[in-house]
């Protein structure tokens, strides 16, 4: 890679799903050689909501390390990697809280010309995995950016299924991303590390 490449992974998790995808994407983009920032967003549910799943309450104490993203952790990223489990199909809204802050930097054209991509995770198989992938995608088309997925650029793409982002069905978090999906959200980094680094070189010439 000539240039420095910086990534920034910022995600949601509730009970732990995401984020491990969330990790493989940082380790993918390490490995292919970029600076990068993995990040939370805020926590917004009450204590006594997360109180109630023991599996919330246990990622949570588990993540209290993982420093929470801000805004300057988008100028600073030439490519923004996002995850984020399924919400009735939607992105969570503590990722959609952390994007709402991001007006300033939206009006001075800060977050344009920068590589998107997204992963996901459901419940189940037909839960929403694309709609969600999709309705950041309107975010990125808002930003200016440039939105890459990992379609059908490896055979690995045949098994896991989804053109769109890297995504994994959790039994309601019961099943650990297994290596297909852990595959897929390090093939979806890597194609966005490939295409960051391309742009960010064409763009400086
Ligand atoms: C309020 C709420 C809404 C959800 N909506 C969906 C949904 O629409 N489809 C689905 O398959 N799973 C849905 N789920 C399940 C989570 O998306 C799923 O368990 C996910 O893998 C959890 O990821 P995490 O461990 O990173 O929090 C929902 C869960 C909650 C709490």
């Amino acid at each position: 890679m000539a240039a420095q490449l910086n990534v920034a992974v910022i995600y949601y998790s509730a009970t732990g799903i995401t984020y491990q995808m969330a990790q493989a994407a940082r380790e993918a983009a390490e490995d292919a050689g970029a600076q990068v920032r993995l990040r939370k967003v805020r926590e917004l549910a009450p204590a006594e909501a997360i109180r109630s799943n023991s599996g919330w309450e246990a990622h949570r104490l588990d993540t209290q390390d993982v420093e929470e993203a801000q805004p300057d952790d988008l100028t600073w990223a030439d490519v923004v990697i996002f995850g984020s489990p399924t919400r009735y199909g939607l992105v969570a809204a503590q990722l959609k809280q952390f994007i709402d802050g991001t007006g300033p930097l939206w009006a001075q054209g800060a977050l344009a010309n920068k590589v998107y991509s997204a992963f996901t995770s459901t419940a189940t198989q037909h839960g929403g995995q694309e709609s969600t992938l999709l309705s950041l995608f309107h975010v990125f088309y808002h930003w200016g950016g440039i939105v890459v997925t990992p379609g059908y650029t490896d055979p690995s793409q045949f098994t896991s299924g989804n053109p769109y982002g890297a995504s994994h069905t959790s039994n309601n978090g019961e099943t650990a991303p297994d290596h297909v999906a852990l595959e897929a959200t390090a093939l979806t980094a890597r194609r966005a590390v490939r295409i960051g680094a391309a742009l960010k070189q064409g763009l400086a010439s």
